[in-house]
């Protein structure tokens, strides 16, 4: 069913089942939802996908009416060894072979010019097709036991913040699919770094833990699509799902920053926060702080959410959306989030908290 604004809904509730992916038999159990056309969430090392048969443009449907996802928004394929990309794309330059070569399997869509047959469905309505092959073991058994690409975007409620466990599917997506796999907590925690083959230079289209300076090792140069830097509504993005919303926690959230050097929390920073939180407390309103761990002890606020340590990008990006998630829990009213660099894997996880911060920067 789609509405006016292209925005699918569901009107049937199923029964969801959960499995842990290495129980015997769950494979098995998820092959066979999958070729009838039903919806199995996956883990894979970034965030939890929402998977369907890619050939089958029912399924895909059926994936946009879970999310809730707008249908000219595509979806991701995944494969479950490098040689399907040329059975999905029309053309592979070589390129985007070396970077195969170098990051596959792992946290990298490559966007091509797609074969025909895969459904408009799937790819909404555009030429290309975004293809991944993402490094979870019991994911590509599923797929290579079952000879089945799978469309899959995160498997979140859209607008909520991507899944890193099989917890936070069940919470978004309970009754409206018919299995979760659960792997644990996943490991990078942001989804993957997206790169557009069709032109001539290879352009980012969403920053992820594979970095411009990773594949610019391998590659030479490649450009970060203007529409990502400049907030520019004129601009439109390669990828359409980098126009909506997204993460944003019900809490109204600001980042909090130093102006020279936006990746140091220093005193004033502190100073700043703890005085915005106080000015909400004298009105009675409730407050959370996200931080990393080692400044933890240095605010008041009725609530304190951790984000993992300063000096290890990792350890952020693996805590972030379930800081944003934990936000919500706490129903705090104003959310103040220090900030970092917007180098390498910083950038990637300063492209998500400004989209959750609806842009909010507070400087110091
Ligand atoms: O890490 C990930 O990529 C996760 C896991 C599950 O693999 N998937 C994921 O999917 O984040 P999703 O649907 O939440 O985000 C996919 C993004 C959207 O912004 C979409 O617009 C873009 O990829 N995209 C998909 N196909 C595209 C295409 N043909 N051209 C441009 N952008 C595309
Ligand atoms: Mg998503």
């Amino acid at each position: 069913m789609e509405n006016k604004l292209g925005v699918s809904t569901l009107t049937q509730e199923v029964k969801t089942i959960v499995k842990s992916i290495d129980e015997p038999g769950a494979i098995q159990e998820a092959t066979a939802i999958l070729r009838r056309g039903g919806l199995v969430a996956f883990p894979t090392e970034t965030v939890y996908g929402l998977g369907g048969d890619a050939l089958q443009s029912d399924a895909s449907m059926k994936i946009y009416a879970a999310k809730g996802r707008p249908s000219d928004n595509p979806l991701i394929v995944h494969i479950g060894r490098s040689e399907d990309v040329y059975k999905l794309a029309e053309v592979v330059p070589e390129k985007a072979k070396m970077m195969m070569e170098a990051f596959w399997p792992g946290p990298l869509t490559m966007i091509f010019k797609k074969k025909s047959f895969i459904p408009d469905e799937t790819t909404g309505q555009l030429p290309t097709v975004a293809i991944r092959y993402p490094s979870h073991p019991g994911t590509i058994k599923l797929m290579r036991d079952s000879g089945i690409y799978i469309a899959g975007p995160s498997a979140n409620t859209s607008g909520h913040p991507s899944p890193t466990t099989a917890e936070h599917v069940y919470h978004d997506l309970n009754g409206k699919i018919d299995m979760i796999l659960d792997g644990g907590p996943v490991g990078i925690g942001i989804e993957s770094t997206i790169v557009d083959f069709t032109g001539d230079i290879p352009t980012i289209c969403r920053p992820g833990f594979i970095t411009k300076k990773m594949m610019e090792e391998v590659i030479g140069p490649v450009i970060i699509d203007p529409a990502l830097i400049e907030p520019d509504p004129s601009l439109h993005p390669k990828a359409p799902g980098m126009k909506y919303t997204h993460y944003a926690p019900q809490g109204k959230l600001s980042i909090v920053e130093n102006k020279e050097n936006p990746a140091l929390v220093t005193d004033a920073v502190v100073d700043k926060i703890n005085e915005l939180v106080a000015e909400h407390k004298a009105k009675g309103e409730t407050t959370a702080i996200m931080t990393t761990s080692n400044m933890a002890n240095r605010y008041h606020a009725d609530h304190i959410i951790l984000l993992g340590e300063q000096a290890s990008g990792d350890t952020v990006a693996a805590h972030l959306y379930a800081a944003l998630r934990e936000c919500d829990d706490t129903g705090a009213q104003y959310i103040y989030s220090e900030s970092f660099n917007r180098d390498d894997l910083g950038g990637a996880i300063m492209n998500r908290l400004l989209k959750a911060a609806g842009h909010r920067v507070v400087q110091v």
